[in-house]
């Protein structure tokens, strides 16, 4: 949540920090605000709304300073006002500074400071952090001798202060110069020609840098016109330590596509064979990590799983242990992160942890992660965005190789969760009792998932011209069982975040538990119906529905015998394997909320209220 990049250089810093804020606005777009060094002097333009809204207020000012720093907001403490937005500027008019995240003890820091005489401009935990750097800069000047006073206030600062941030700093008294830090919110450095940049992540500076400083907890990075030193909260130095990310801008421009979200959903070929690459044997019966930091001998002794994640991620955990315990028959347990990391349940000693996140910052996954890395445990980390907070702080891993992800509403990031989940099955399911050919059988069916996936993608037009028929209605219900119960849970997620539409999911047969009181021809139903072992249960509840006058859409494997006339609309799947099932009938939920929204006339990759990384608690 919230985005924040900073620019030392000798180039127009306004128009390169408005550059990255487009690209970190999937982070918070409720305001966004830029904070200039022209000498001695701090200026600040920021507004309610989009970045495109600061861009236009922002050219008036025609800044043509080299130093600055902005941030695009998703508002925790205080509404969406110009004022609440950032930058905020002490009452000294000394500082300014950008944020993300949560200050905890910032009502305390507040009343301390309102008593020495500081005011605030806003309601924002923000300003209270910025002024008190100010109070520590004029107190303890002397503190400072031999060091730069700047970075030390900050520093000193920092050291009060309970919560979390991302964080950069100007002050009139060092042009040129921006201190950063970061406690459990991402922060990086692009490591430029002459130019040194601090942002969120990777987005928001790749167009200009590939080289890149990670920063870990509890770092602050000074940057000057010379260069750039980083350190610790204990005035300890750290030696940086320059990685290159591997993908370019292009990766993440929107291309001839009208939306992100319909270019990632059409992406997702692509990205399932990047997630299978180099990942299976040279017998081809079974999967291969190289990232896990554990022997074949050490995971095959555990007697557990235990996943955490949140959101769609915690979709591709239900989906991984339907096929674990189906495959592997070994128990697993799938767990909220924001739920497991205050609920102390008790774990098997051999039990093997997972986090799954695309975006690696999650605040409440990174929390759930530290609390079984406390626990004793180990923990692997399935994880999109390379050199994230999680991929650096898990024990191994397995990258997923999708691609940067920029529409809210994750979709290739989910199919290759289920992707890898699937390979994870296969990998534990092979030390045990599955055979080699059942081995070959599955690998070769994964193999095949992004053909037909490209298959369900040829759908999209008819799926765009069903989902015009059901735009207008105010409430769904998604039914599905075994391994496609947590895609109607995803089915109904999406709807919600991205058309406002209410959607529950639920199984089908627990559908006659309550849902089934919402039925009329007022609240249709997506019914997942592959073949199988439990069609005919699926098809009964279908009955239930029609019974009831409630409209149906059908996603159902072709070749499966639906009575006629019992679902309104009808989507096609090829059969499939059991483990490719449920990246299959991804397809059509995706496609069909994305066609409802834009039917609705809502913003899909910027849906109301929302953030792609959500890294405050
Ligand atoms: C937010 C996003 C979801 C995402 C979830 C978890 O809620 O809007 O799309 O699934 O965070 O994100 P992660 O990066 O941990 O997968």
């Amino acid at each position: 949540m919230c985005g924040i990049v900073g620019y030392v250089g000798k180039q127009n810093a306004v128009s390169i920090i408005l550059e990255g804020l487009k690209r970190l606005e999937y982070r918070g777009y409720d305001s966004a605000g830029v904070c200039v060094q022209q000498g001695r002097r701090l200026d600040v333009a920021k507004k309610a709304g989009r970045v495109e809204n600061l861009a236009k207020v922002a050219a008036k000012h025609r800044f043509t300073a080299t130093t600055g720093i902005g941030h695009t907001r998703w508002a925790t403490h205080g509404g969406v006002t110009d004022a609440n937005a950032h930058p905020h500027v002490s009452s000294d008019g000394k500082f300014a500074l950008i944020h993300n995240g949560v200050i905890e003890n910032y009502a305390q820091m507040k009343t301390f400071l309102a008593g020495k005489g500081f005011a605030f401009q806003s309601e924002t935990d923000t300003e209270v952090l910025c002024n008190l750097i100010a109070y520590h800069y004029a107190k303890e000047p002397a503190r400072a001798k031999g060091r730069n006073r700047f970075l030390e206030s900050v520093r000193k600062t920092l050291r009060h202060v309970e919560g979390t941030y991302g964080i950069a700093v100007l002050c009139t008294d060092f042009p040129g110069e921006i201190v950063g830090a970061r406690k459990a919110s991402p922060l990086i450095l692009g490591v430029g020609d002459g130019e040194y940049i601090l942002a969120s992540d990777a987005s928001a500076l790749v167009s200009r840098t590939q080289n890149v400083v990670y920063l870990k907890d509890g770092e602050l990075a000074h940057l000057t016109p010379k260069g750039f030193s980083l350190s610790t909260l204990d005035q300890a130095d750290v030696s940086p330590v320059v990685d290159r990310i591997t993908w370019s801008i292009a990766d993440s421009e929107l291309g001839s596509h009208a939306h992100f979200m319909e270019k990632e959903i059409f992406e997702q070929p692509a990205a399932l064979e990047n997630a299978m690459r180099g990942r299976f044997s040279a017998d081809g019966s079974t999967a291969q990590f190289g990232g896990l930091n554990i022997s074949a001998g050490e995971f095959r002794e555990m007697e557990r799983f235990m996943f955490c994640a949140c959101g769609t991620a915690w979709h591709a955990c239900l989906v991984t242990e339907h096929l674990i315990e189906r495959f592997a028959r070994v128990p697993v347990e799938v767990d909220y992160a924001s739920e497991f990391r205050y609920r102390n349940s008790p774990l098997d000693p051999r039990t093997l942890f997972f986090v799954m996140s695309q975006s690696g910052e999650t605040i409440d996954t990174l929390a759930a992660l530290r609390e079984a890395k406390r626990k004793g445990y180990r923990v692997m980390a399935v994880n999109n965005v390379v050199g994230s907070s999680i991929a650096r702080e898990a024990d191994g891993g397995i990258y997923q190789h999708a691609g940067p992800e920029v529409g809210v509403a994750s979709t290739k990031a989910f199919t290759s969760q289920l992707l890898i989940g699937a390979m994870i099955a296969l990998y534990v399911a092979r030390m045990r009792d599955m055979s080699f050919s059942d081995g070959v059988e599955y690998v070769n069916a994964l193999k095949g998932a992004p053909d037909l996936v490209r298959q369900m993608l040829k759908q999209a037009p008819r799926i765009k011209a069903i989902a015009k028929r059901y735009a207008h209605y105010h409430d769904m219900l998604f039914l599905g069982r075994l391994s496609l119960f947590p895609l109607a849970l995803e089915g109904a997620l999406k709807l919600k975040e991205i058309s406002y539409l209410h959607a529950e999911g639920y199984p089908a047969a627990e559908m006659k538990h309550g849902p089934i009181a919402l039925i009329s021809e007022k609240c249709p139903s997506v019914f997942f119906a592959p073949k199988g072992e439990i069609f005919s249960k699926i098809v009964s509840s279908m009955q239930e529905i029609k019974a009831r006058k409630g409209p149906i859409i059908a996603i159902a494997t072709a070749g499966a015998e639906l009575p006629p006339g019992l679902a309104d609309d009808v989507i096609l799947m090829p059969e499939c394997h059991e483990a490719v099932l449920p990246i299959i009938a991804s397809i059509p939920v995706q496609l069909l909320s994305y066609y409802i929204a834009l039917e609705r006339g809502c913003d899909v990759d910027k849906p109301r209220n929302l953030a792609k990384s959500v890294t405050v608690e």
